[in-house]
């Protein structure tokens, strides 16, 4: 009797409970989303006088699953509101939100038709998503739609002009005749598993990216890395604080000190590092790494990602990271190389004698001091589920520590640095070399957009649910928004 009873229990927990726990740790942790629930912080800190918010450059917008052939989706960033749509032959398309007729939003109700273009869900005037040309639809060869211009004479106080035939008054007068029609579109690439779209101040150079995302498929095959997660956060802070962290090599120990202080408050990181433009002709020589293998990685990602067309938009770091035990004895953990892409991309490639790991960072302005930032860890196969989700919480954490100075601070137009000091020159050179990113923003901004900060909630970022989720992140309500499995293909 019992051991019928013994042998019934083992074979459920074989046959029903392991496979069981196995779905669950593989659906939870195959690819892991942190999304941070309170989505933005607040908005009312003075920030002091800031550079423009929306620097020139390329974003991130959303994974490539998320976008079905024939979804649209309204989005919205670096200010502006837009409608991002795959056309059925599969190409992601990006064009200003509002219609061009009377001004409904393509992203609500609007429909995916002849492979490439958006029909507004108002009257059906139908954009290519090609082009951003209107054009008629049911009409092969896409004609494009000409039509009148009318603009209010004075829109806000409504003072009418008198009519031609001076007998009646008129509130809208004509424009322009028989004018093409079209909306601004937006250079899209799909790369990584992720599309990116291209912005620029300068309406030529919207149309000519002027270099390009790193494709790191052969990287990652190289290494036999896959996708793991990512993490979602919302910050308050104007877009240039985030990525500055990474030349900032003073504030790592500081900042980034602790591992879990309450479970191992003897263990802490020290951190060092060098941050240099890539063009820099001595950059091999500042990069040199005294372990040889981290050096021949190092050299060999230089040569691959920094060529002559993306050098001037290229920053390279070099970050080391040991693990000092009782303030004496260092371990060395991990070398990062990392390469800071125009104003919002960071590939960060993480060598070490016990794991390799790469991580994508981008962050995308949605608004005056509201940045979206998103980090995807990539690690090799042989790495746990659980490790991999380990390694990116583990990585939040420390933004987490980061993102309590952004949040509050402001931007820091008049600075006191000590250049006597390494750290602080290295940040004055940042500073310069980012700069070039806000070329013609300042002005475009002014006429087109509403700048505005947004009153938000109240803080919840230290909430005990989010300290826990980062301490034990087995407890966490995750979102699996796409499938278990992201495809990065
Ligand atoms: S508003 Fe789009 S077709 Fe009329
Ligand atoms: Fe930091």
């Amino acid at each position: 009797m019992i051991a019928d009873y013994v042998q019934l229990t083992t074979t459920t927990v074989l046959f029903i409970i392991i496979p069981l726990l196995y779905l669950i740790y593989y659906r939870k942790f195959r690819y892991f989303i942190f999304d941070q629930r309170t989505k933005v912080t607040k908005g009312k800190t003075s920030r002091g006088k800031c550079p423009p918010s929306f620097p020139n450059g390329w974003f991130w917008i959303i994974n490539s699953c998320d976008l079905k052939p024939g979804h649209t989706k309204a989005i919205s960033y670096c200010g502006r509101n837009l409608v991002l749509f795959r056309g059925t032959n599969g190409t992601p398309y990006v064009l200003d939100a509002f219609c061009a007729h009377m001004g409904a939003h393509l992203g609500f109700g609007g429909k995916v038709c002849h492979s490439t273009c958006i029909e507004c869900p108002f009257h059906g005037w139908t954009f290519d998503g090609e082009t951003g040309d209107c054009v008629l639809s049911g009409v092969e060869n896409k004609i494009i739609r000409m039509a009148d211009k009318y603009e209010y004479h004075d829109i806000e106080n409504c003072t009418p002009v008198p009519n031609n035939d001076n007998t009646t008054n008129i509130y809208l007068k004509k424009v322009s005749e028989k004018e093409e029609i079209r909306l601004k579109r937006y250079i899209c690439r799909e790369i990584n598993g992720s599309i990116l779209v291209w912005y620029h101040s300068d309406e030529k150079l919207r149309e000519h990216p002027l270099y390009e995302p790193f494709d790191l498929s052969n990287e990652l095959k190289m290494n036999k890395m896959q996708p793991r997660g990512e993490s979602i956060n919302y910050v308050n802070c104007h877009i240039q604080e985030i990525p500055e962290n990474g030349a900032d090599n003073r504030h790592f120990d500081f900042l980034h000190q602790s591992i879990i202080d309450i479970i191992f408050p003897f263990l802490k990181f020290h951190w060092t590092m060098i941050s240099e433009r890539a063009t820099n002709p001595r950059l091999s020589e500042i990069m040199v790494h005294p372990h040889p293998e981290v050096n021949a990685y190092k050299m060999r990602l230089l040569d691959t990602f920094i060529n002559d067309s993306n050098r001037r938009f290229l920053n390279v770091l070099s970050l080391n990271c040991y693990i000092q035990i009782f303030s004496k004895h260092k371990i060395f953990i991990f070398n990062a190389t990392g390469f800071q892409m125009g104003p919002s991309l960071v590939y960060l490639f993480l060598w070490s004698p016990y794991f390799q790991v790469t991580f994508f960072q981008t962050v995308t302005p949605l608004e005056k001091f509201n940045q979206r930032v998103m980090h995807r860890i990539f690690s090799t196969k042989p790495i746990p589920y659980w490790l991999s989700t380990l390694m990116l919480m583990g990585e939040v954490k420390q933004l987490f520590s980061d993102m309590n100075i952004w949040n509050n601070k402001i931007f820091g137009a008049k600075l006191s640095y000590n250049m006597k000091n390494d750290a602080d020159k290295g940040l004055h050179s940042w500073r310069n070399w980012y700069t070039q990113f806000y070329e013609g923003c300042h002005e475009h901004e002014s006429k087109s957009l509403l700048c505005r900060s947004l009153a938000y909630p109240p803080p919840q970022l230290f909430s005990l649910s989010s300290k826990l989720s980062i301490c034990l992140t087995s407890l966490l309500p995750i979102d699996i928004r796409c499938s278990s499995v992201h495809s990065f293909e």
